[in-house]
């Protein structure tokens, strides 16, 4: 049994912060070949709300968000407001399990565009719905901040956020064909 990542409900760490919550723990599970793998549980620490209900295509651009986070989380989004821009890293937890399986897609699900590995898209559709996102934060209250642009429907579990930074920036990033088409399709 490997160690938890954090020893749980510590109140204060060696640094002397207080630790308000213990989320990730590691898990080693033995497989019916006796072979381990290890699991790691993830517990969300905000949710997020807005007006979109179900998954689809939307102009996410001017959809305003809250992301309510749990109580116990106020003092680590401390100083946070100092960025215009964050991180999002959420659980696209309505996608359906069936599909998580898939080893191949067409991006955006266009059968006119070749389909490629899932792990060369953004599809939420993968093994693990990780959902990764840069966004404006628009203003903190408390345990809330509201974000504009976050491409993630309401009820949306958040497992973290984290400062958008200069050094995150790659101006000439190379990408396949289809992602200009899409681009190209999307401004027309
Ligand atoms: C293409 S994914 C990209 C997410 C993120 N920007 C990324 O790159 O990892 C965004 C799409 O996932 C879908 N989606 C958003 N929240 C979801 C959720 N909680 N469960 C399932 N699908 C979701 C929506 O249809 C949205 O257009």
């Amino acid at each position: 049994m490997l160690a938890p990542l954090s020893q749980g409900f510590q109140q204060r760490s060696r640094q002397g912060y207080r630790v308000t919550r213990a989320v990730v723990h590691p898990e080693v599970v033995l497989t019916s070949e006796g072979q381990t793998q290890e699991r790691i549980a993830l517990e969300p620490v905000a949710r997020v709300m807005n007006d979109v209900k179900e998954p689809g295509m939307h102009q996410w651009k001017d959809v305003v968000s809250t992301i309510e986070f749990k109580p116990g989380f106020e003092e680590s989004l401390d100083t946070i407001d100092d960025f215009s821009h964050i991180l999002v890293l959420f659980w696209m937890h309505r996608s359906p399990q069936w599909d998580r399986s898939l080893a191949k897609t067409h991006p955006q699900r266009r059968a006119d565009l070749p389909p490629v590995g899932v792990f060369a898209t953004r599809s939420p559709v993968r093994p693990n719905p990780l959902g990764m996102s840069v966004v404006e934060l628009a203003g903190r209250e408390g345990n809330v901040l509201t974000v504009k642009g976050l491409d993630a429907i309401d009820g949306t579990p958040v497992v973290d956020v984290k400062p958008y930074l200069p050094g995150d920036s790659i101006t000439d990033a190379r990408v396949p064909e289809w992602v200009h088409r899409l681009r190209h399709d999307a401004s027309d």
